[in-house]
């Protein structure tokens, strides 16, 4: 670039950056002036975040008006009456003391009317645009409802499928999660935060709540220093890094101390370390759930936790809004500290442009199920869906076969949606059994099991002749959406019900079975694996779940989807993960013996003595970032321009890939690296990069990373933030399990 140029990109950041600093200090102006002005009573209403059932009938509540009219709500959540949402903004903005506007606040997390793959299934796409676009298209839907703040995107690492919130999860890898993180902020809160069609998004839940013991939902966590930073603490600073106006504090203790009251995490991290300006809201309750915690007496010390501890906004609770006046008093609280919480706020309703325009845009119609929106839809579905299985190429399956359309979620609009979808349709839902009427398939479609969890096996006989009559059987099953989610833990991950036994008497009849599955976890496989030709992974798909897996499924489209999870053989496995420690007695098939090998009467020291199950191995079903398409790669000619990592000079990374398949493909290319000695230990291995390529049949193509020393960072339990010097493994592949291995030093 000339230097004329330079000196004018320059010029350009410079004079973005002095008006970006003039804008925020405009608003700090505007924020200190309103404060002056506000009663106490006003300032204590700004951290009131005020629940209320969506299904408020008949007319608003007066005690709720005139809350707001007395200046004592800040912001309302499940407000979906738009007649609500322009009275209750009506009041607010001319009847209140000063005029402070409402934030009306709801869950848009895959979706508002149009609904997306679970998060789950979008991280398993791998492609931050599609998770910003439809986090955009989820924006523009749900703002014209007068929703401006989504309590999303969720952030919470997640290791354990028994735990029903890893369906709402970016995955296992801290890499992968920030990548998204980014896109979902992008995405809901779009270019500008005035925008009527934008949200101000909620990094949700901070922190840890993935960590809960057992994957028992709201249970405890217990996470050191070089787990929070570089596991946990990633995709939120991903977040705060593109700007996210909130954040949610968790549910579950981290090391004893609740997130709502945690001090430290709020402060320390989150505002002096992770540089977060916008405010932090409570989870549902959590405020006085620090009771149950064990960590406050009553509702007045949890308010005073809270308050402590920087919680800006209480959601749904009322014990800011009862305890904080004495708390005042008692001096156990200080006025510096409760403006401190406000201004969080008030910056940012001032950043919404809420005090200009603060009422709903009645003639935006948010293009609810605008095409656009539904091609979207189909198209992401279609990318987070994972090919596990597919035995002698039997998919894509040919037009001409008679097919068995077999299952309990075959035809569930609403179950197919998965969790977290209040405002999804099923009347908009498209099932497969729709689009396969709709496409003229020669299908015959039998239920045979009325629901997931279902026991009975009365429909099993005209199952079993509907499966002899076709050429092949497309099996649809997998969980109810009811069966992840909040709360919704799972102590064993297999097939509910008596799916299993029923494809197990489906194969006996000698047919290829395709097994298509919709759940909110990676679901055990092991007991029916060699009974199925084929796996396909939909996660819970969605709106267009039923256009996308026909498309797939008779080769119009393939999956795209990789494992954002690391997916076991059997529960016991769990917690399972790949960026695992080596430990100092790794496993290895040298030294395993599974148990149905072990002689009778062995001597104890006569097995392999590393760390693995004797009845499970040590391996997953399948890996962190696998997934098969319709044709196949190869990787060869692993190069490095350098061997020598310098801080002054990145190595380039490159690898050759082949398409050596009879069909175009899409391929992930994965970037992993190990940092083989450390002052901790250091993961086996971890995620530094991806690139989604296409190659034509017999196309082969270079894939080039770069690799500086930056992306090698981490903290150690001292919170040493950097790299020592040493040696690196690095492997370029499709998956955590695989790749050509090469080596460098960083001196
Ligand atoms: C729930 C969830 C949280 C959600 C909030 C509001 O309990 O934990 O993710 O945003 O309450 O619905």
């Amino acid at each position: 670039m000339k230097n004329i140029q330079i000196i004018l990109c320059c010029f350009f950041v410079c004079i973005g950056f002095s008006q970006n600093k003039v804008k925020n200090a405009n608003v700090e102006k505007e924020v200190n002036n309103l404060l002056s002005k506000m009663s106490l009573d006003e300032k204590i209403g700004q951290l009131n975040l005020r629940g209320t059932s969506s299904r408020v009938k008949g007319s608003l509540p007066e005690e709720l008006k005139q809350a707001v009219r007395d200046g004592k709500v800040g912001a309302f959540l499940n407000v979906m009456n738009t007649d609500y949402v322009d009275e209750l903004q009506r009041i607010a903005t001319t009847e209140s003391p000063n005029k402070i506007p409402l934030i009306f606040a709801r869950d848009v997390i895959h979706g508002f009317k149009t609904i997306f793959p679970i998060p789950l299934g979008l991280a398993a796409s791998w492609n931050p645009e599609i998770v910003e676009t439809s986090s955009r298209v989820a924006a523009v839907e749900a703002s014209s409802s007068g929703i401006r703040w989504t309590f999303a995107p969720m952030l919470d690492i997640a290791r354990d499928s028994r735990w029903g919130r890893i369906a709402e999860s970016p995955g296992e890898d801290p890499y992968l999660a920030s990548q998204l993180s980014s896109a979902y902020i992008k995405g809901f809160q779009g270019e500008d935060l005035k925008d009527p069609t934008s949200m101000i998004a909620c990094a949700k839940h901070f922190i840890g709540y993935g960590a809960a013991v057992g994957g028992r939902d709201y249970n405890t966590a217990i996470i050191n220093k070089e787990l929070l930073q570089n596991v946990y603490l990633p995709p939120f600073k991903a977040a705060f890094d593109a700007g996210s106006q909130t954040v949610m504090t968790s549910f579950n203790e981290t090391n004893g101390i609740p997130a709502s009251g945690d001090k430290k995490l709020l402060q320390d991290i989150l505002r002096d370390q992770m540089k977060f300006d916008g405010f932090v809201v409570s989870d549902w309750n959590s405020v006085i759930e620090m009771i149950a915690h064990g960590y406050a007496k009553d509702n007045k010390h949890a308010a005073e936790r809270g308050l402590h501890a920087g919680l800006n906004m209480e959601m749904t609770s009322t014990a800011y809004e009862n305890h904080v006046k004495e708390l005042l008093k008692e001096g156990k609280i200080s006025e510096k500290e409760i403006n401190s919480l406000v201004v969080d706020i008030l910056r940012v309703k001032f950043r919404m442009g809420l005090f200009k325009n603060p009422n709903r845009d009645k003639n935006h119609t948010g293009k609810l199920y605008a095409k656009e929106h539904l091609e979207l839809a189909k198209k992401a579905a279609i990318e987070s869906s994972v090919l596990l299985k597919n035995k002698k190429n039997i998919l894509p399956l040919k037009k001409n076969k008679s097919i068995a359309v077999i299952g309990p979620l075959a035809d569930k609009p609403r179950e197919q949606l998965g969790t977290w979808t209040f405002d999804g349709d099923k009347n908009h839902s498209v099932t497969p059994v729709n689009t396969f009427k709709q496409e003229k398939v020669d299908f015959n479609f039998i239920e045979a099991l009325d629901f997931s969890r279902d026991t009975s096996t009365k429909k099993f006989q005209k199952a079993i002749a509907t499966a002899k009559k076709s050429d092949v059987i497309v099996f649809i099953g997998g969980e109810e959406a009811i069966l992840s989610g909040e709360a919704h833990s799972r102590a064993n991950i297999n097939l509910p019900g008596i799916q299993e036994k029923l494809i197990k008497e489906l194969a006996k009849t000698g047919k290829s079975i395709v097994l298509v599955i919709m759940a909110g976890r990676p679901i055990t496989l092991s007991n029916i694996i060699d009974d199925v030709d084929a796996v396909l992974m939909t996660w819970h798909p969605g709106t267009m779940g039923g256009p996308a897996i026909y498309d797939m499924l008779f080769g119009n489209k393939e999956p795209q989807g990789r494992l954002p999870v690391t997916w076991p053989k059997v529960v016991g496995q769990l917690p399972l993960y790949y960026n695992h420690k080596n430990t100092g007695r790794p496993a290895s098939k040298d030294e395993y013996v599974h148990i149905d090998d072990i002689p009778v009467g062995a001597w104890q020291s006569s097995l392999g003595n590393t760390s693995h199950y004797l009845d499970a191995g040590y391996t997953p079903h399948f890996p962190f970032g696998y997934g098969l398409g319709y044709t196949t790669f190869s990787y060869k000619n692993i190069k490095l321009s350098s061997n020598k990592l310098s801080d002054s000079k990145s190595i380039e990374v490159e690898v050759t890939v082949k398409n050596t398949g009879s069909r175009d493909g899409v391929e992930l290319v994965q970037l992993y690296v190990q940092d083989v000695v450390g002052s901790i230990t250091r993961p086996v291995k971890e995620l530094k990069g991806f690139q989604k390529i296409v190659l034509k049949a017999k196309e082969e193509k270079q894939v080039k990373f770069t690799i500086s020393v930056d992306d090698l960072k981490y903290y150690n339990n001292d919170l040493f933030y950097g790299v020592e010097k040493g040696d690196f493994n690095v492997w370029i592949g499709s998956n955590a399990a695989s790749g050509l291995k090469s080596s460098f030093v960083y001196e």
